[in-house]
This record gives structure tokens, sequence and C-alpha cells, in this order.
């Protein structure tokens, strides 16, 4: 396999709104290399449909090949209605599904933090909201994004047939389970695994798997279970109950969008995926925004930066050891915020609307002082 190379990162901007709030990232790492003596080397590449245009294919083996030897990948966001009707296999979709899988980045961190500054920006009432603080450890490398068989097919009379399948192995399951009990245990303590074992066997298998990891090695975290619609349920009713929840690649998809919005924006909320650590303690991961390319709102310069600069302060903590410049660069965003600069996805009354990079300079300005 080939060696990670230390301090490279490599910067995907990918569809969409991806370029813009890349741009921001660029140039607060620019700011770390000239600032703070840092020497991350940058690289940048196309991805997603970008890639799709110029090469025929949303990711090409050089980029491929330059994710796997960089220390931290930063993606923006792939896809777009442009590319929507193409062959499943060049869907600029695929190309993230690839990083991920081939990179086996099997744990998906996707923090959900509600701001004080932002508790009115949340639908939801601020009592049930403020000081929210959850991660969501999603499983991203297998389930129903990857098993096999999967396809469309026809059937008898005239009828086609559309196919994926669900599965998971004990590994695959005790993996990403550890990440979260570990996780718990440097903040509340508490792991919720959620499932659908009262319809799927993959879910039961879930759940005996983390029964039986926490029995065997983490019995003084408290472990919940919870099946997924009621998870669904709760994190509307009262979010703050939960502290870690692990669940699988798909029910992880989709809870995160909504354990987002409790926070009141897409537009604020980083994630890291890892794989495991190399007998030398070298790790690979990616780290994105979980909002999408956005093509409503792309090349308006009016996206919100945030969340991949959040990302990057995550790549400074788990990737580069540099838990010092992530604080730093953390509290930047709060002074931001605190000042009332928002852009227009979490704008309210009294408050300054910025532009993506007037939002990238102020908290430049703001690790200045
Ligand atoms: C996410 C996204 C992706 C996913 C898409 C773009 C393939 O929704 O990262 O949450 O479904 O995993
Ligand atoms: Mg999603």
């Amino acid at each position: 396999m080939i060696k990670v190379k230390k301090r490279k990162i490599l910067l995907l901007p990918g569809d969409g709104i991806g370029p813009e709030v890349v741009n921001e990232v660029k140039k607060i790492i620019e700011w770390f290399n000239k600032n703070r003596s840092l020497d991350f080397e940058l690289d940048q590449d196309l991805v997603g449909g970008a890639a799709y245009d110029k090469f025929k294919t949303p990711i090409t083996d050089e980029v491929f090949f330059k994710a796997l030897e960089c220390e931290a990948v930063i993606l923006g966001a792939v896809g777009g209605p442009k590319w929507e009707n193409l062959d499943f296999s060049k869907k600029p979709e695929r190309a993230l599904l690839k990083l991920r899988k081939e990179l086996k980045l099997f744990a998906n961190l996707r923090p959900a933090i509600c701001f004080k500054q932002l508790v009115e920006a949340s639908s939801l009432k601020p009592e049930i909201v403020s000081g929210l603080d959850i991660m969501i450890v999603r499983e991203l490398t297998g389930g129903i994004y990857f098993g096999e068989p999967r396809g469309i097919k026809p059937i008898d009379n005239g009828e086609r047939k559309g196919i994926n399948t669900h599965t998971y192995t004990s590994k695959e399951i005790e993996r990403v389970a550890k990440v979260a009990f570990e996780l718990a245990k440097k903040r509340n303590n508490k792991v919720t695994s959620c499932d659908k074992s009262n319809v799927m066997e993959a879910g039961q298998l879930w759940k005996e798997e983390i029964t039986a990891l926490h029995k065997k090695d983490y019995k003084d975290v408290n472990l919940e279970h919870m099946l997924a619609d009621n998870c669904a349920m709760q994190l509307l009713r009262n979010p703050k109950q939960f502290d870690v929840i692990v669940t699988d690649n798909l029910f992880g998809d989709i809870l995160s969008d909504e354990a987002a919005m409790l926070t009141g924006s897409l537009g604020l909320l980083p994630s890291a995926s890892l794989g495991a650590k190399d007998k030398d303690g070298n790790l690979r991961s990616m780290y994105e925004p979980v909002h999408g390319s956005a093509p409503d709102i792309a090349g308006k310069g009016i996206a919100n930066p945030i969340a991949t600069i959040l990302s990057f302060s995550m790549a400074l903590k788990y990737s580069l050891n540099l838990d010092k410049e992530s604080t730093e660069l953390d509290n930047a965003v709060q002074k931001v915020l605190d000042d009332g600069l928002r852009t227009k996805d979490i704008i309210s009354e009294g408050k300054k609307e910025v532009s993506t990079s007037m939002m990238g300079d102020a908290i430049i300005a703001c690790l200045q002082k």
C-alpha cells in the first residue's frame, strides 16, 4: 500500500458550492503556513462532476492515488442536476463512495453542536436545542451503500427490479462501535446504538455485536439500543438525551441530516471520515462538510464556509496532531459568530449578512488577533 506523506493535504473542491467553500479553507491553510510556521503541502484537483466534464470519469486514477498518499483529503461536495442522468458508474457521487471505500474510511464522525449564538436559527424551541452537543458515528464503508448483489434487472412481464443488499459482518460492526465507545469515554460516556433489529437480520447482528463488545471492553460506558425510527423521533423530541449515536451507513446518512437541522443550518456541520491507524500510527482520512453541493446557490458567493472550515479543524485534531491550532480555529469561528456576522443561511434580525469570502476573511482576521 502507498505510504502516507506527512503534512500533505489534498483539496478536492468538487461541484456546486464545493469550490467556493474549499477556497476559504485554502486561505486558512495558507494563513497557518505563514503565521504559525506550519509546513502543509497543498495540492488541489478535480473530483465529481467537474472531473467528469474534463475526463469522462468522476475520479481519475491519478487523483485517487494522490488521495491515497496524502495525510488528509479535504473534499467540498459532489453532484448536481447536470450529471443526474449519467450512467450510475459515472455519477459524481461514485467518486466520493470510491474514496470512502478504497481508503477504508469506515468511521464517519458527524458532530451536531448547537452554537449558542445560533439557537434562534434552529426551527426547534431554544430550550430543546441550546447546549446541544451530539456526535453521530456513521458506519461508512458497508451496509446497503455497498452490498452485493445490486443493480436494476429486467424481470417477467416487462417489469424491472431494483436491487440493493444490506449486509454487515461482525468485524465491520465491531470496529465502528469501538470508535463510538472510545469517543464516548472522552465525552459524556453514553452510546446509543441505532438499528432496525425488529425487521432486519443485519440489524439484529448489529445489536448483538455491539452488546458483546460492550460487555467485553466497555462495561463502564452507558449503552442504549434504539430503533432507528424511534431515534429519528427522539432527535426532535429531546435531542439532549444523546451523547454518541452509532449507526449504519444509511441510517447515519439520514439521522445526521436531521441532527444538522437541530443546530440551525446544514451549513455548519463538519465531518471526519477515518480509517484504522497503521503500525506507524498513520491514518487515512477525509474531511467534508455534511451539506451537499447545493447547486441552487452555487456561484452566488452566499454559501456558508463554516462547515468546511470546521472540517479542516477536525483534520488538525484527528489527522495532523495539532489540537492547539484546531481549538484556535474553532474559537475564531465562535468569535465571528459572536460579532454577529452571518451568511444568508443563518441570518436573523439585527445580524450582519456577509458573503462566503467575507466570512472566511473575518475568521482569518480573528486568528490574526
Ligand atoms: C453524505 C451525502 C452522500 C451520502 C452522497 C452525496 C453520496 O449525502 O455524505 O451524507 O449519501 O453518503
Ligand atoms: Mg447525506
